[in-house]
Order: structure tokens, then sequence, then C-alpha cells
């Protein structure tokens, strides 16, 4: 087996997974983090959010040393033959992917190449379709000395939150833009530990694989609503059980797809929202027309405020409201994008004062990330339901169906279709 010295910039839920994906993979691996409490969390061996088995894996290679992090990007990537970019892209003002992070990263590791030796960079953080080789080539080329010899791919994730370590370490594939041979090789080389079957495809496809799929699960999603909407207008259909009717169908039967053709309060969280803008935009770019598209996006926004409407249509500014789920979804502790912000904001912006919220796993995350959102965190959803007027169910985790007695007991919206 080939072993490689592979340096990961960015250790976010992506990058950390893949340093220590490919430290199971029998590498060496160089995690670059710059936010300093991060960094150190993850030297002292805790993940910075809630991850199942990737805490053991994380344990597990920083201590028979296959892994470790740093904030000293140019060393790490001097002594690697690959450089992994892993950090965020997200929405720019105009939807737009922006790709300031990406370019500091090559900054931050591009003077390793001074040494004429090859090294190759993949670019792991989703992109939009064309922009390996129409903003990130060209931008290695005006920064390359002669000297300089640097392989180019992309190699979009797919990983789930909450299944990060499952999804990288048995993906159902492995996607690869490359137009570079001896890349290409590499590339096998690298992943071949994990038998997992592999696609080497043209830059753009890398690119465009990861959107569709994105885009395709957003669709979903905003059709279900939008359907939900339609139910909930004529009345006297009981949406949550008609949905799963329609999964008993067998040409669902075995799978996870049946969350996303689901009614809900909107996707959130950090892909969903901002890949199918920056789709949008980059179909702006090339004068192609996205109605469908269009319309996903635009349901989705409105998604926080017809569930506050809801809510204000059964209450009185002065109830007190209680918040069941803070996540964008049920087993992760990520509050980006999350339409609990959104709801909760939407009511304070009308007066309510009274907000009690509980989360199994994310009251500390949301009250770092929206301080100016002012309610009271409750540490167990019983609580909630005893102190609300009214209570609303947000995300879809499973211990909320198991007190479905005690929330049916006071007026309740399941937001989530999840009772
Ligand atoms: N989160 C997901 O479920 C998921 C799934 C598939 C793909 N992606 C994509 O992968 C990319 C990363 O996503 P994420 O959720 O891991 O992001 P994240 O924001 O959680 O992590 C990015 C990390 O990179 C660090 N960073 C940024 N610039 C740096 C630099 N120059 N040097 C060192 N560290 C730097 C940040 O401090 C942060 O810790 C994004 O493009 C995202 O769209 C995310």
């Amino acid at each position: 087996m080939e072993q490689y010295t592979v340096t990961v910039i960015g250790l976010g839920f992506v990058g950390l997974t893949t340093a220590l994906g490919l430290a199971e993979a029998g590498h060496r691996v160089y995690g670059v983090e710059k936010e300093p409490a991060r960094l150190a969390q993850i030297q002292a061996g805790q993940l910075p959010f809630a991850e199942p088995n990737l805490d053991k894996a994380l344990v597990r290679h920083l201590a028979n040393g296959k892994f470790q992090a740093t904030n000293n990007a140019l060393t790490a990537a001097t002594a690697s033959q690959i450089i992994f970019l892993c950090v965020g892209t997200p929405c720019g003002d105009d939807g737009a992917a922006d790709l300031q992070y990406l370019r500091q990263a090559i900054d931050d590791t591009l003077a390793a190449f001074t040494d004429g030796q090859y090294r190759l960079y993949v670019v792991k953080s989703t992109v939009p379709p064309g922009t390996t080789k129409r903003a990130i080539a060209p931008y290695l080329a005006e920064h390359q000395t002669p000297a300089m010899q640097i392989g180019l791919v992309n190699n979009p994730e797919f990983l789930r939150e909450g299944y990060c370590w499952q999804d990288f370490i048995q993906a159902d594939r492995i996607v690869c833009g490359c137009e570079d041979e001896e890349a290409e090789k590499i590339m096998r080389a690298l992943y071949a530990p994990l038998a997992i079957p592999f696609h080497s495809v043209s830059l753009n496809t890398g690119e465009y694989i990861k959107y569709l799929s994105n885009s395709m699960l957003a669709a979903m999603i905003s059709f279900a609503n939008e359907m939900a909407l339609l139910g909930e207008a004529i009345g006297d259909i009981e949406i949550a059980r008609a949905f799963r009717i329609l999964h008993e169908d067998r040409r669902w039967a075995d799978g996870s797809m049946k969350s996303y053709v689901y009614p809900g309060c909107g996707y959130g969280g950090y892909c969903l929202p901002k890949d199918t803008k920056a789709l949008q935009a980059q179909a702006k770019i090339y004068h192609a027309e996205t109605k469908i598209l269009d319309q996903v996006i635009a349901l989705n926004e409105q998604m926080a405020d017809k569930v506050a409407k809801r809510i204000m249509a059964q209450t009185k500014a002065t109830d007190r409201i209680g918040i069941l789920g803070l996540s964008f979804k049920p087993n992760s502790d990520d509050v980006r994008d999350t339409p609990a912000a959104k709801v909760i904001a939407l009511l304070q912006e009308n007066g309510y004062q009274e907000i009690m919220v509980y989360d199994p796993a994310a009251n500390g995350l949301f009250a770092e990330k929206y301080p100016q959102l002012k309610v009271s965190y409750y540490s167990n959803a019983e609580d909630v339901c005893h102190d609300a007027d009214i209570v609303v169910i947000l995300t879809a985790w499973s211990e909320f169906r198991e007190i479905r007695d005690k929330i049916r007991r006071k007026p309740f919206i399941d937001g989530r279709y999840l009772l």
C-alpha cells in the first residue's frame, strides 16, 4: 500500500472527518486549523462538535501519531505530497459561493511548492461547477513560479452531519474531478485502502455531481413542503400519515431518502441553503434558466414565516411559547441556518417575550450563535411542556415522539409532522 503524507486545511465537519478517515486508511495526516480554541480542543482529543464515532477516531489517531493538528499550514504542506482544502465556502451577498477562504488556504501553503517537487491540491470544499477550472486554476497560475509543479483536482464530499464517520469510511462512491494522469494515480492510491468505488470525471463534472445531489435533495424537501401546505389549506388531511403511507410504496422502501420526501419547517444547515443559492448564482453567470430551482429556494425562504404565522394565529404575544428543537436536523448540534432561529426571530419581532427552548444537543451552540435572541434555555422537554402555553416542535428529534402524550396535553404545533 502506498502511504502518503497529507495536509488537510480546515478542521470542520468535512476537514476533521477527511483527516481522520485518511489516517484510518493508513496515511500520515496533518490537520491545520486557524481558529485557536477549535485547534486546542482537537489537540486535546475533544471534538469541537457532536459527531458519533469521530470522537473515538480522533483519540485513536492522536495516540498512534497518524494524525497531528497544527496551525502551521506551511510546515505541514512542505512535509506533504497532498494538500486537501476543506475550508468553508459560504454564501456571498449575491448568493454566489465565497471563495476567499480557499484563496487564503492556497496563499498559506503555496510557498511549499518552491522546492520544485510535485504536490497535489485537492479541493474538497463544495464549489459550483466550473470553479476549479475557471477560478482556482487561474488563481494558482497567477501565483505560480516556473519551478512549481502543482497538481489540482476536486473531490466533493457527500457526508451527512450525524453520520460523518460512516459516510466517509464506507462512502457509496468517491468522485474525483481530475484532468491530470499523475494526479488521478495519486488519488486512486490514496483512497485504495478504503475499497470504495472511485469515479474519475472531468473537473466540471466532479463539482456538478455535488450540486446535482444537494439541489435534488432540496427540491424534494420543498416539494414535500408545498404539498403539505396544500393539504393544510384543504383541511381534514392527516398530513404526517399521508407521507408515511406514501413511504410504504416499495420504491421508497429501503432508504433514508424518506426523510427528504417529508414536510417540515424548511431545509437548513450549512449546505442545502448555500449550495442551492450558489448554483442559482452560477446559472445566472451562464445565462441558464433555473425556474424549478428558483421556486425550491423561494418556498424554503418562506417556510419560517409560515411556521411563525401559524404560531401567531393560535396565540397572543403575551403567551409563553415552548420551542422543542433548535438544531437544523435531529442527531446534530449544527445550528447554522436553522429554521428555529428564523422562527424565534419572527416571534420576537412581533412582540413575543416569553420563549422557552430546549434541544437535546444544541442549546449551547444556539446561545453562542444567536445571542440577540432572548430565550430561556431548558434542560429537558418535559419542563418546557409544563411551563409553556403552547408547544412547537421545530426539529424532529425522536425523543419528542416518546413524550407525545405530554406534548398533546397542551395546545401544540408539530412543525415537523413528527407525532
Ligand atoms: N457540513 C457538511 O455536512 C458538509 C458536507 C459536504 C460538504 N461540505 C462542504 O465542505 C466545506 C467545509 O464544510 P464544513 O461544514 O466542514 O465547514 P466548517 O465551517 O465547519 O469548517 C471549516 C473550518 O476551516 C477553518 N479554516 C478556514 N480557513 C482556514 C485556513 N486558511 N487555515 C486553517 N483553517 C481554516 C475554519 O476555522 C473552520 O474550522 C464547505 O465547502 C461545505 O459546503 C460540508
